[in-house]
């Protein structure tokens, strides 16, 4: 068997991941050698090329000039889902409260509508062109929720688009299920509550088709009380907890998501000291998500209080149809526009928090059996983004403009320009 080679040099930077004490550590004029799809070497240039020449590589690529920088982990979207709520967007810029659309048969239960008559093949590819878009933009792993089914069918039907869509893609497709995202027309939340218990859940677990079990925790739609039900239930069957917490109101969310030991908390829009406390302590994640405040006109989440904590902190898209955007980049933009992260705070919270909030941040092979990413570390999977700058920095210096160039999953090029390739 023929050993399959990459090697990327001559790069102005090679962004390796978090260092010691959490600051971002790179190389400058470096190189980076991949070995059956892991980074197997990276560093100066001339020390990486004198073990591994570029004439021995199957692919050399000449990255001069360029930024070279993990690929984005995006850990929260909701990302398969049909039909068109730009006119809500609209409505929401005249003043119409988000919570107000959907308490009005609007927002999520308009696109559960449009889910439960679309064909297994229309969602398949409206979720392939989303990945594409996503691919071209950097990204190499996300994470996609069901949760606008509602109903046991239409949620088995959204888990297994998502499978095949991780089946087809380059891109890591990571499922959630999320059955409680909402509750449906003609129910309310305590008897739906147990349909999810009683119904979805087992059937979810079953079909062995999630990873991740996520509730929104809100007033108006599942209490604390629940939230803890569902994911609890959800444990048991195997499937680690996210929170949708403190988006609109403090509710209680946070300290559940830290009581039960959840991968991530996610919005934290009103989230206090307190919170932040408890977070760290259990060691969850929060998942800050700079695209919703932005198209909701909201206030953005403290992220300068969550790092103070001294914790990891994930930035994601939160992809969906009310935060229409797929471009890690642009919310890496806002993270330091809108919320005071720095560029290289905002990176590391794009790649390495990312797959801390999904449970991928170890080593390859780690525990859970997933490959580690968000790293360039030795013995990581190489996806890696190149971008089409000398620093990292230009990812949201130059906001609204994509400057992702060449984009490589466990080391082969999967996005970019032919002509890169020597
Ligand atoms: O994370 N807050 C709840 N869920 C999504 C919105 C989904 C939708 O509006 O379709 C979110 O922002
Ligand atoms: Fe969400």
């Amino acid at each position: 068997m023929t050993e399959l080679t990459t090697l990327i040099h001559d790069a102005s930077e090679i962004v390796v991941g978090p260092g010691d004490d959490d600051t971002l550590e790179r190389y400058e004029d470096a190189a980076l050698a991949v070995v059956d799809g892991r980074v197997a070497a990276v560093g100066p240039t001339d020390e990486i090329v004198a073990e591994h020449p570029p004439e021995n590589a199957s692919h050399a690529i000449d990255a001069d000039g360029r930024s070279v920088i993990p690929g984005f982990v995006d850990s929260h979207t909701h990302g398969l889902f049909a039909g068109d709520r730009s006119d809500e967007f609209a409505a929401k810029l005249r003043g119409k409260e988000y919570q107000e659309i959907l308490a009005e048969g609007g927002g999520i239960l308009r696109t559960v509508r449009a889910v439960r008559e679309a064909s297994d093949e229309q969602l398949l590819s409206n979720l392939l062109g989303h990945l594409d878009t996503m691919l071209a933009h950097g990204t190499t792993t996300v994470e996609i929720k069901s949760g606008y089914g509602l109903d046991t069918e239409t949620e088995l039907r959204m888990l297994d688009v998502i499978r095949r869509a991780d089946d087809a893609h380059p891109i890591d497709v990571v499922p959630t299920f999320m059955g409680a995202h909402a509750v449906p027309e003609g129910s309310d939340a305590e008897a739906y509550t147990e349909r999810v218990l009683d119904d979805q859940l087992p059937a979810v677990a079953d079909q062995g088709v999630a990873e991740f079990c996520d509730v929104f925790c809100e007033e108006d739609v599942f209490s604390v009380a629940q939230s803890r039900r569902v994911l609890e239930a959800g444990v048991e069957h195997g499937l680690t907890p996210k929170v949708h917490a403190e988006e609109f109101v403090r509710l209680g969310g946070a300290q559940l998501a830290a009581d039960l030991d959840a991968a991530s908390a996610d919005h934290l829009l009103h989230a206090n000291a307190d919170d932040r406390a408890a977070l760290a302590d259990a060691g969850v994640t929060p998942v800050l998500l700079p695209g919703t405040a932005f198209s909701l006109g909201a206030d953005y989440a403290d992220a300068r209080a969550f790092l103070d904590e001294g914790g990891s902190v994930a930035v994601a898209t939160d992809f969906n149809p009310n935060c229409h955007s797929q471009s890690m980049g642009f919310a890496i933009a806002l993270a330091c526009v809108g919320m005071e992260m720095t560029p290289a705070e905002a990176l590391l919270a794009g790649t390495h928090g990312g797959a801390r909030a999904l449970d991928r941040a170890g080593e390859a092979d780690g525990a859970d059996g997933a490959d580690g990413v968000g790293t360039l570390r030795e013995g990581m999977a190489a996806d890696v983004t190149i971008v089409d700058a000398p620093s990292h920095v230009h990812v949201p210096y130059n906001f609204g403009v994509n400057t992702v160039e060449t984009v490589l999953k466990r080391g082969e090029p999967v996005s970019g320009m032919e002509g890169n390739h020597e």
